[in-house]
């Protein structure tokens, strides 16, 4: 740990001291991480797919991460919109039936019950890579949605966003999307795919997500890292961290000094920066990290 670390860690109003850190370095001490949750004034809760693997919503690695026989995230890029718009929205038209049907579980509630709770004296912000609307349908008021949302639509000619739950989003993707490895190409004619309503645009819509290859929204990188740069505890929960640039805040975060507690089934390449690691579904550990 430098000399930095351990000057901004007693810059700041975290009770943990500086020779306790060091000896619970990947610490998985639950009272003393909520002693240090306790002390804090702006806290970031960053998140992905693993936090809603229990609500039943696929994550991109691991067993949920093939959609027929694609592996989900090669579906997730601009090259793939491109060569075959249909098959991609099927893709999404799937996401969007599995988010809109699951129910937020144990850990968004844990979160969205602690902004409630603590929101009026701390400074509380959810930076979620999840595009399936859950921490929102929980009651999360702070949130950033940095790879944007399944319910929401792009304009691919007049770049118009608008938020849309129809189910299906249009008349062709009904009863498609299935994601069995058994059905085979997708052949929904283009004129057919959902487009854009105004009368002198008609331009094919695209869902409102951050796509692999694509840049993140200015705007919102920017709200999201001047939250990782100011929070004094941050709760990295059910991502892989290897997802750019999101998998480099917690440990630019950990490196300045903030406390930096992981909440995941497994490590990950980033464990070992952190100060506290809490293994198991986090449907379960959250709720007893963030309880009174
Ligand atoms: N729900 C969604 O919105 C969703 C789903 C799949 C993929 N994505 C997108 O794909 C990219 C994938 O990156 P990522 O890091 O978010 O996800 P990822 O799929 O790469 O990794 C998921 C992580 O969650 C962990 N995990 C799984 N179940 C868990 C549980 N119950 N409790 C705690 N941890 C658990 C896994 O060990 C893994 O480290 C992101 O850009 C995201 O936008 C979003
Ligand atoms: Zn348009």
């Amino acid at each position: 740990m430098s000399i930095s670390l351990l000057r901004t860690i007693r810059s700041t109003v975290v009770i943990c001291s500086f020779p306790k850190i060091m000896a619970s370095r990947q610490s998985s001490d639950m009272p003393k991480f909520r002693e240090a949750l306790r002390s804090a004034k702006e806290i970031v809760v960053l998140s992905g797919a693993g936090i809603s693997a229990e609500s039943g919503i696929p994550t991109f690695r691991g067993a949920g991460g093939l959609w027929r026989t694609y592996e989900a995230a090669s579906l997730a890029t601009p090259g793939a919109f491109r060569s075959n718009p249909s098959l991609v929205w099927e893709f999404y038209h799937y996401r969007r039936e599995v988010a809109a049907k699951a129910q937020p579980n144990a850990g968004h509630l844990a979160i969205a019950e602690y902004e409630a709770r603590h929101g009026a004296d701390k400074k509380i912000t959810v930076i979620t890579q999840n595009v399936d609307g859950l921490h929102a349908r929980a009651g999360t008021n702070d949130l950033i949605e940095l790879h944007g949302n399944l319910f929401k639509t792009r304009c691919t000619k007049c770049k118009e966003v608008l938020a849309n739950n129809d189910s299906p989003i249009c008349e062709a993707l009904a009863g498609r999307g299935a994601p069995d490895l058994n059905v085979r190409g997708s052949d929904i004619p283009i004129s057919s795919l959902p487009h854009c309503q105004k009368a002198e645009c008609g331009g094919l819509l695209r869902p409102h997500i951050v796509w692999f290859g694509e840049n993140l929204n200015p705007a919102v990188l920017e709200k999201a890292k001047t939250a990782m740069s100011t929070c004094d505890v941050c709760l990295v929960v059910g991502t892989s961290s290897v997802v750019y640039p999101a998998a480099m805040f917690a440990p630019e975060a950990a490196a300045r000094g903030a406390i930096v507690a992981e909440f995941n089934l497994e490590p990950t390449p980033a464990t070992s920066e952190f100060h506290f690691y809490f293994q198991g579904p986090c449907g379960t550990t959250l709720p007893q990290a963030l309880a009174e």
